[in-house]
């Protein structure tokens, strides 16, 4: 069994959408820790309501990591997690932490590119495409090998957050996919590139 934390921010729909996936899917994995960096992130008020164990800790890695190993978590997944990690809690999950990402990596990503900030420059660019990208966390930011990916059309958007909402249902569908994969073994990384067994 693999043991999940889910580090959260904001309203934590990728968090709800792994925990949908776990009640109606069976795979060797399951949610044991939600961890916020917000106080009002309404993730934790979806780890309560599901009797997950959840915490609020702000700019403390070194708690960060104790509370992944008091809970013997073996992969940490960053849903919509809007804060630098360590590389202390790297180096210890390295090819072991994954996260969510709302565009099509090498596209509007990096430093400065999270939440709105991404759709907004999707929209300026005005692409026709843009989708969801879940990958490996490296120490480059956005950086890691790339797990799923998945388009979504934009052609048609009059504004950023049509974007963001199209995107949005793109990351709840791969997410839930992508920690399956990892949790039955199906992951592999070779050359910077993950193979799916
Ligand atoms: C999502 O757009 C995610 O891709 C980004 O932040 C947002 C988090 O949404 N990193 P939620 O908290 O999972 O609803």
């Amino acid at each position: 069994m693999v043991n999940i934390a889910v580090l959260v921010s904001g309203s934590g729909s990728n968090l709800q959408s792994l925990i949908d996936h776990q009640k109606t899917h069976d795979f060797d994995g399951e949610i044991k820790l939600v961890v916020a960096n917000k106080k009002s992130a309404y993730g934790l008020v979806r780890a309560a309501e599901n009797n997950i164990a959840n915490y609020y800790v702000r700019n403390d890695d070194h708690r960060l990591l104790e509370l992944l190993k008091e809970y013997k978590i073996d992969l940490v997944v960053l849903a919509g997690y809007l804060s630098v990690i360590s590389d202390e809690v790297l180096e210890e999950y390295e090819n072991k932490m994954i996260n969510i990402h709302p565009s099509l990596i090498p596209s509007f990503c990096g430093p400065g590119f999270y939440g709105h900030h991404v759709h907004d420059a999707a929209y300026a660019r005005g692409v026709h495409y843009s989708g969801a990208t879940v990958h490996f966390v490296s120490k480059v930011v956005d950086g890691g090998p790339i797990i799923m990916q998945e388009v979504v059309s934009v052609k048609d958007v009059k504004n950023a957050d049509e974007i963001g909402e199209r995107v949005l249902k793109v990351e709840h569908a791969i997410l839930p996919k992508a920690v399956e994969l990892y949790c039955d073994n199906k992951l592999e990384v070779k050359e910077g590139r993950v193979i799916i067994k």
